[in-house]
């Protein structure tokens, strides 16, 4: 089950804006996606979450065109992805590494994790390095909790971290 933001009528700040400018991304690339649900209607949720496949994020151009595609306006897709942690407005790095912050992982030290991390890289949490190597995100549970604190990069799960064994992975990237 996806991860919910907060409200969809936004109680919660959303993590950024759709653009003013449309965003320089080949539409070709999403056509099969919207050829694959164009008999389901309100497939709102999967067409955004192959789109990002596709993507890395959702520009806001790929958001209009899933809006049109699925008959509804660009501003409820909008709410959908503001809603949803699980979907990004902004590309990501090579590298994402998500730090779980679950209850096992926060009681042995995940904030200490997250603080290593943004320190080593100099980004805060969801933020991105200049050279759009690292992302690094917060997550609840990672369904690994006897390996607490844990953190992934990409696919690849670490466990039983601390901040030594934080910087020695870091540096095998
Ligand atoms: S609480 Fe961190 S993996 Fe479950």
């Amino acid at each position: 089950m996806a991860k919910k933001r907060g409200s969809a009528t936004g109680t919660k700040k959303p993590r950024g804006k759709p653009k003013s400018k449309k965003d320089a991304v080949d539409l070709r690339r999403l056509e099969p996606v919207l050829k694959k649900y164009r008999e389901e209607r309100g497939a709102i949720i999967p067409m955004l979450q192959q789109a990002q496949a596709v993507y890395g994020y959702l520009p806001q151009s790929v958001m209009e065109r899933v809006a049109e595609a699925g008959g509804v306006s660009p501003s409820e897709v909008y709410g959908v992805v503001t809603f949803y942690t699980q979907f990004r407005l902004k590309p990501v790095g090579d590298y994402v590494i998500r730090v779980c912050h679950g209850t096992a992982c926060h009681v042995n030290g995940a904030e200490r994790i997250t603080e290593t991390i943004a320190g080593q890289l100099g980004i805060d949490e969801g933020g991105t390095t200049d050279d759009s190597k690292f992302t690094l995100e917060s997550v609840v549970c990672l369904g690994c909790c006897s390996l607490a604190p844990v953190m992934m990069i990409n696919e690849e799960t670490y466990g039983r971290l601390t901040p030594k064994k934080v910087r020695t992975i870091l540096k095998s990237y």
